[in-house]
């Protein structure tokens, strides 16, 4: 599809600055989505150490930074739609932070607490502000048992929430509490729950070749998956150029070393539909 321009993601801009999260009205076509998956799959049956698996299991839970070294991928994160609104929403260039799917296989794929993307990318890495936005494509119909993602309105406007205390300067966690059920860094059950009981809580459910944007502070959870499908979710981190973390440790798969401004390139395979509008649907 030709590039849709910065005005229709006005709307879009004004949502997330207000929400947190917005969604876009476009979905992956089928095909597109048919292609990135096969890759998912592909890669999460590969040994390296960009595949991560559940606690205690063979079970893959996501693979990570896959547009570093999958064609596929590549080409998605260069992709005009998602480079323009990443852009307009975080105020200027942007390059890849992270790149994931997380897989949350069939009965087996476990839950991720509550929890702000933004304590790990500035506990962790020294990423100075929350100029970096989340846009994630579902690669498997989402619905309410397949353990969809499930997000707070208005709380990324609270600041970071629960912060460990005590750790020394300097001093690092293992990488795989970053990655794994068991989360570093989450905000208090309790807490998570009142600030539901005031502002609601979005659950991100739909169709396969979905879009959701959601902004690195916002507090969001998912539960186990309790039902018989899939639900693959591929996330890309967009962060601003001027918001690159100096000298991160973690490994580059969770951290893109490579901070140059994303150059969008159409590709024909991975195209978008725009979604019905509500307004005239009957
Ligand atoms: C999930 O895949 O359900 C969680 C994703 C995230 O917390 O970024
Ligand atoms: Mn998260």
């Amino acid at each position: 599809m030709a590039s849709i321009g910065a005005a229709s993601h006005v709307g879009l801009a004004s949502a997330y600055e207000k929400e947190g999260w917005c969604e876009p009205p476009y979905r992956f076509s089928d095909a597109a989505v048919a292609l990135l998956r096969e890759r998912a799959l592909a890669i999460s049956g590969e040994r390296r150490p960009e595949v991560v698996h559940e606690k205690g299991s063979g079970i893959v839970r996501a693979i990570h930074g896959c547009h570093a070294f999958d064609e596929v991928c590549a080409a998605l994160v260069r992709h005009p739609y998602l480079v323009e609104l990443a852009e307009q929403l975080v105020g200027g260039p942007v390059y890849v932070y992270q790149f994931k799917v997380n897989l949350k296989q069939a009965h087996e794929g476990a839950a991720w607490p509550w929890h702000q993307d933004f304590a790990f990318w500035h506990e962790e890495d020294g990423m100075p502000r929350p100029d970096a936005v989340n846009i994630a494509v579902s690669l498997d119909d989402v619905h309410e048992d397949n353990g969809p993602l499930m997000a707070i309105p208005g709380s990324h406007r609270l600041g970071l929430l629960d912060l460990p205390e005590g750790r020394a300067d300097g001093e690092e966690s293992d990488w795989h509490s970053h990655v794994s059920a068991d989360l570093a860094y989450t905000v208090n059950a309790d807490r998570a729950r009142a600030l539901a009981e005031q502002s609601g809580h979005k659950l991100f459910t739909g169709p396969q070749g979905s879009i959701q944007v959601f902004h690195p502070s916002i507090v969001h959870s998912s539960s186990n998956n309790v039902s018989a499908d899939r639900r693959a979710l591929l996330l890309i981190t967009y962060n601003a150029v001027a918001n690159a973390p100096k000298c991160p440790s973690r490994p580059a798969f969770l951290v893109s070393r490579d901070t140059t401004a994303v150059e969008p390139r159409a590709d024909a395979r991975l195209d978008l539909q725009a979604l019905p509008d509500p307004a005239v649907s009957l």
